[in-house]
């Protein structure tokens, strides 16, 4: 298959897709909230937010998010647990927590003004070299280029570049050809047509080729390979785990924890939970040695949900909750985990597993 050579790009095609693509765009683009706007504390939350998660559920958290903080400063002052309970069922929760670390930078370092540059716009915690150009284009107009999965979807078909995406030469062949396609007068709206292509043209499966406006000269399409592109070098690995979840109810209380470790769901809160590399028996979660320390002085099982499958990026959760009762609070439990009542629950970050099994919990 010919490659293209990024030096032998005329100026006449870049002009020629440059002038397809924005009028497409203009004519076909979505009405998002955070493109009629050019502040970029708005348009930093917006692409944070937007890193993993689709358009359609990003819609409604941003609304939340920037009622309930609209400027920087709101965001610096607030406690994290307020930014997480804002985040709460977004998932990718480190997300929320670099925000809210970078907002105390920018307040406390930068007067509480957004930074300007893109050097110190990318600094910022979470903030990658797409997220960097697209704050710097969306808000400043500034020449940078963005690159994400939409725009190496549709740049490796348009130009059939085989360079695999997920590697150093890729990333840099990719670039160059992001920076030499860039209207460098117009680069908010270069770089916003760009991911409107593959977000809702060019998209990884039934792409709707016959009404792309650069059909006749993308060359996947001319070797009917679309299908084929982008390519990777390799299969990302998951992780199995399986979480056991307690509920355990005391009078009106039942019992949480939050997690610390640098794994999933940091920060967030819990129950009582038994984790295991592999599958085992109901019995066998009961009697474990690590489940007895906080059942140790009797307990009720009441009801064992069906297991529920939560995927991530690189693992999949399977998980399951033992609804349980107990009369007497042992030493274990109150050492570990905050005794909490159930009209307080709600105050607590939670993740959407966890609420799951609680709102199970409230209609049994
Ligand atoms: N995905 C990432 N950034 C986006 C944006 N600004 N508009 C629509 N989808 C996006």
């Amino acid at each position: 298959m010919e490659q293209v050579d990024l030096f032998l790009l005329n100026s006449d095609e870049i002009t020629r897709v440059q002038t397809r693509l924005h009028l497409w765009y203009k004519q076909n683009c979505r009405l998002l909230p955070w493109r009629e706007v050019s502040d970029p504390y708005l348009i930093w939350i917006s692409e944070v937010i937007l890193q993993q998660t689709r358009v359609d559920q990003a819609l409604d958290y941003y609304q939340k998010f920037v009622t309930q903080f609209p400027t920087v400063v709101h965001l610096a002052s607030a406690d994290e647990n307020s930014v997480l309970k804002c985040w709460q069922g977004l998932g990718y929760y480190s997300r929320a927590r670099n925000l809210h670390a970078s907002a105390k930078i920018i307040a406390t370092h930068f007067n509480g003004n957004f930074p300007k540059t893109y050097a110190e716009i990318r600094q910022l915690k979470g903030v990658g070299d797409y997220t960097a150009a697209a704050i710097c284009s969306f808000a400043y107009n500034l020449p940078y280029a963005v690159l994400d999965g939409n725009v190496y979807r549709f740049l490796s078909r348009y130009f059939a570049l085989e360079t695999p995406i997920d590697t150093t030469s890729g990333r840099y062949e990719f670039s160059h050809l992001a920076d030499l396609l860039l209207d460098k007068e117009n680069p908010a709206l270069h770089n916003q047509a760009m991911m409107e292509m593959g977000a809702v043209q060019c998209v990884v499966k039934n792409p709707k080729c016959e009404l792309c406006p650069l059909k006749d000269s993308c060359k996947a399409r001319k070797y009917e390979l679309v299908d084929f592109y982008p390519v990777k070098s390799k299969k990302i690995k998951t992780r199995n785990r399986y979480f056991y979840y307690f509920l355990i109810k005391y009078k009106e209380s039942i019992f949480l924890r939050q997690r610390s470790e640098a794994d999933v769901w940091r920060k967030l809160y819990e129950f009582p939970l038994f984790e295991a590399d592999f599958s085992i028996s109901s019995e066998e979660v009961v009697q474990h040695e690590s489940v007895q320390k906080f059942l140790k002085n009797g307990f009720l099982l009441k009801r064992i949900s069906n297991v529920k499958k939560h995927v991530l990026s690189h693992q999949h959760i399977y998980a399951q909750c033992f609804y349980v009762e107990i009369d007497e609070v042992n030493a274990y439990l109150l050492d570990n985990y905050e005794c909490v009542g159930f009209n307080d629950v709600e105050n607590y970050p939670i993740s959407r597993l966890v609420e799951i099994f609680m709102n199970e919990y409230l209609e049994m």
